[in-house]
């Protein structure tokens, strides 16, 4: 199961003085960085529903946010200078971590310890944090692999559902087990997300009505499917791939059409142009504006999940290939690229992806990268990671349900075969 709880208005701790007390005197020791004493409250400390690891006082606040934040705090050295006692926070960390504190607990001001560690500066204490959340998105995308392979093997006659029950039971993750997230309050976002991250699923995505402004391409939940404050990336994106005259693209996602627009118009113009499209709406528009009767454009209505197969069938290949759907998880993501990607693009291609995964949060941007990078060298890729700041953003999120980007650098990733 997954180590990983919401913060609801009621903590979970044992109710009573006695708790309460308890719990003030491990935060206070984790804020201390007594590592001496804390190993001790954590052994002898014992609440009903929660393990002294994780408790939580009426802020939220755990043992890791506590041993965080009191290491902002200055100390005066021996010469009389002022030092911040992060080395001393690290080893309080590392002792909580290692007793097995769930590493994203939010706060009641919806901070991970991660994220206070991220905005008071506390660069070492960060990188901890983002090691635990990388070990952590890595074991359960592991199990959730297990899982996967345990629904393939289903025995003749036997019902889903026991299966995943069961899966549950014994500790694996089921369907109706805690998926795996990163922070429970990311929003669905435009590109990849964390499956749990997903308020949207792809059939009800696809079989939504679609709503397309000047700005804006919105699902039936007014979730942001694509908006126009992205172009600056589609063009870079697009600049990176397309390195001479002539060469044949494939696009996976038309959205609002505006990658396919700057490949286009793009002194490298290709010479093949292949786009995988599966809504119904995008693919009226892309008529209505009369993509389907461009020189070189091929479109292939429907889900990259069918289309791709084919198009290996057929051995077409390709010198560049970009990714950005809405609504699928991490692991369609890895299956295109370990499953599809290997076999489209040409030897010395490129490929991208648009980099949304755990945007709303800058610590699950970093774990997610260091993520995708992992799995991305577990598959013969190189990838070279390029960062653009992104402007403020405020008006653009006006009649979107949920602002999904909320990091101020996109990091641009160039993948290509390992050499
Ligand atoms: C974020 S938008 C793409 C935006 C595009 N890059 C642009 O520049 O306008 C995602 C697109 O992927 C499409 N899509 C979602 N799931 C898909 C799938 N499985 N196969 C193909 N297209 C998919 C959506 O309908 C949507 O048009």
């Amino acid at each position: 199961m997954s180590k990983r709880r919401k913060l609801t208005g009621e903590m979970s701790v044992s109710s009573g003085l006695a708790a309460e007390a308890r719990i003030d005197e491990i935060l206070k020791t984790a804020g201390q960085h007594d590592n001496t004493k804390l190993e001790r409250l954590l052994k002898e400390y014992k609440f009903k529903d929660v393990d002294a690891v994780d408790v939580q006082n009426a802020d939220g606040t755990t043992p890791l946010h506590a041993a965080v934040a009191s290491s902002a705090k200055k100390q005066v050295n021996g010469d009389g200078e002022s030092t911040s006692d992060e080395s001393a926070g690290c080893d309080t960390v590392r002792l909580l971590l290692e007793s097995g504190a769930i590493w994203n607990q939010l706060d009641k001001y919806e901070e991970t310890p991660g994220c206070v560690a991220f905005r008071l500066g506390l660069l070492d204490l960060y990188e901890l944090m983002v090691d635990a959340g990388v070990r952590a998105e890595v074991l359960l995308n592991r199990l959730e692999g297990y899982e996967r392979l345990g629904d393939e093997y289903e025995e003749p006659g036997e019902d889903a559902t026991d299966t995943a029950t069961e899966a549950a039971d014994d500790g694996t993750l089921g369907n109706d087990d805690e998926a795996p997230e990163l922070v429970d309050t990311a929003a669905a976002t435009d590109g990849i997300t964390n499956q749990a991250q997903l308020d949207v699923n792809s059939s009800d995505y696809l079989s939504s009505n679609l709503l397309l402004t000047r700005d804006k391409l919105l699902d039936g939940e007014r979730n942001g499917v694509m908006m126009a404050w992205e172009s600056d990336i589609m063009k870079r994106s697009v600049d990176f791939l397309l390195s001479r005259p002539g060469m044949k693209v494939l696009n996976i996602g038309a959205g609002m059409m505006i990658f396919d627009t700057f490949v286009q118009n793009h002194a490298n113009k290709p010479e093949v142009h292949h786009i995988v499209e599966a809504h119904s709406d995008v693919l009226t528009n892309m008529e209505n504006q009369g993509w389907d009767k461009k020189p070189g454009v091929t479109i292939h209505p429907g889900r990259w999940q069918d289309i791709l197969p084919q198009l290996v069938a057929e051995n077409q290949t390709f010198d560049a290939i970009y990714y950005d759907t809405f609504a699928e998880s991490y692991s369609d993501f890895r299956d295109f690229f370990t499953e599809y990607v290997l076999g489209l693009l040409e030897p010395d291609g490129k490929w991208s992806f648009f980099n949304g995964m755990g945007a709303d949060r800058q610590i699950s941007y970093d774990v997610y990268q260091k993520v995708v990078e992992m799995d991305l060298f577990e598959a013969g890729f190189d990838v070279e990671w390029h960062d653009m700041d992104i402007p403020e953003l405020d008006a653009e999120w006006e009649g979107v349900k949920r602002k999904y980007w909320n990091v101020q650098k996109y990091r641009l990733p160039v993948c290509k075969f390992m050499d």
